[in-house]
């Protein structure tokens, strides 16, 4: 069945191509204007790019659903730039002192920075940006050039990741002008993303904090300040005809066009080398026994490095290191995904930190289907 994003990207939206802009001040109070205006500006953050519109604008915001081909029922992230506009987004008055407090605790400690917290919203946010739930996502993003567009604009942006909905997020602008460049009006260029895999979602709408998605910010740094809190995934599935309750939850998503499968390094390590395939390991020590036990790079460490073919096998981190090997999971996986292999192998990391939200974008990649 073709996915979604294929689909669209075949229909063009509208004629035009994005502009492109540099980082420089003209052209970020340039994209700025545009955002007042109502007009979508994808922008770099510290995590993935992101599809921006003013966040009180329900036409600008409903262009944001159109552009991405993303289902109503699955609302958007609204960045601020500034601690003093989170009362403009939410309300955290209705919250329990408690858990007021934990809040507070977090945003101070953790932003700017890949968290995304989920509180009662107010009222002048339009339903559309929250898919008519009650509560809103908000994140103070850790990056100056997203932060000084969002201050120069109407300082609360809603922004999805800027890639056609179901398919993988963009790390860098080029990702975004291929996937939606004749769907956005501006394209701000700040290279390669830092961070690489989206924030982590977490819900103090009610009830204890949970995490609805694992994500750049690593659970272990949340509890260091709040104490345990419930891992991801166990939710009850969303009943018939009700939205999820964090559509990040749906099965395919974050998913390349080329069929994915997960291994455990056990299982990596004994797949047999096909040409017609890549392979995507956690770490170049288990990459490089892999080729040299297959005879594909001679067994002398002087080799090591070397990795005829290497499009085709690559690793998340030489060093296998976490943060390293999220930094470059999105990047690699559109790299494989232009390839003409038939499957894309990838290896499990190591399921703490950074690992957890690198394997769950893994297994969402792998499931298919057509969410
Ligand atoms: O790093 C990121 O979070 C990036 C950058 C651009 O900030 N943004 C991003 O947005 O990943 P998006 O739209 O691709 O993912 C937002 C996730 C979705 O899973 C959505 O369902 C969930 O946040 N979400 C948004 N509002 C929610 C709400 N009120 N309740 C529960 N989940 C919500
Ligand atoms: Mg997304």
């Amino acid at each position: 069945m073709p996915r979604i994003g294929r689909n669209i990207m075949e229909k063009p939206f509208r004629p035009g191509e994005a502009r492109m802009l540099s980082l420089s001040d003209e052209d970020i109070q340039a994209a700025a204007e545009a955002l007042i205006a109502g007009q979508l500006v994808a922008f770099p953050t510290e995590t993935v790019y992101g599809l921006g519109a003013d966040a009180f604008n329900s036409t600008a915001l409903a262009k944001v659903f159109e552009a991405k081909g993303r289902p109503r029922f699955d609302p958007l992230i609204i960045h601020i730039a500034d601690i003093h506009d989170m009362e403009r987004v939410v309300d955290t008055g209705t919250l329990e002192p408690a858990m007021r407090k934990q809040v507070d605790a977090i945003c101070y400690a953790l932003w700017p920075g890949p968290l995304t917290i989920i509180l009662p919203k107010v009222p002048a946010i339009p339903d559309l940006a929250t898919a008519g739930l009650p509560t809103a996502a908000i994140r103070f993003p850790d990056h100056k050039a997203a932060q000084r567009l969002i201050r120069e604009s109407t300082g609360a942006i809603a922004a999805p990741s800027a890639n056609p909905f179901g398919y993988l997020s963009p790390t860098r602008a080029e990702h975004v002008r291929e996937q939606l460049g004749n769907r956005v009006d501006f394209i701000l260029d700040g290279g390669r993303t830092g961070i690489g895999v989206e924030s982590t979602v977490i819900d103090f709408s009610s009830g204890p904090p949970r995490i609805l998605r694992p994500g750049g910010m690593p659970r272990e740094r949340i509890e260091a300040i709040i104490g345990p809190i419930e891992l991801p995934g166990a939710e009850a599935p969303a009943p018939a005809g009700r939205a999820p309750l964090s559509p990040g939850l749906l099965n395919s998503h974050y998913a390349p066009r080329t069929p994915l499968t997960l291994h455990s390094q056990e299982e990596m390590s004994a797949l047999p080398y096909r040409p017609s395939e890549a392979y995507l390991f956690f770490s170049g020590s288990v990459r490089t026994a892999w080729l040299q036990a297959r005879g594909v790079i001679p067994p002398h460490p002087a080799y090591a490095q070397d990795t005829p073919n290497s499009s085709l096998v690559r690793a998340l981190s030489e060093a296998g290191d976490l943060i390293e090997a999220a930094a470059n999971l999105f990047d690699l996986l559109h790299e494989l995904d232009r390839l003409p292999v038939s499957a894309i192998r990838a290896e499990r990391a190591p399921d703490k930190g950074l690992g957890i939200a690198v394997n769950d974008r893994l297994s969402r990649a792998g499931r298919g289907g057509s969410a």
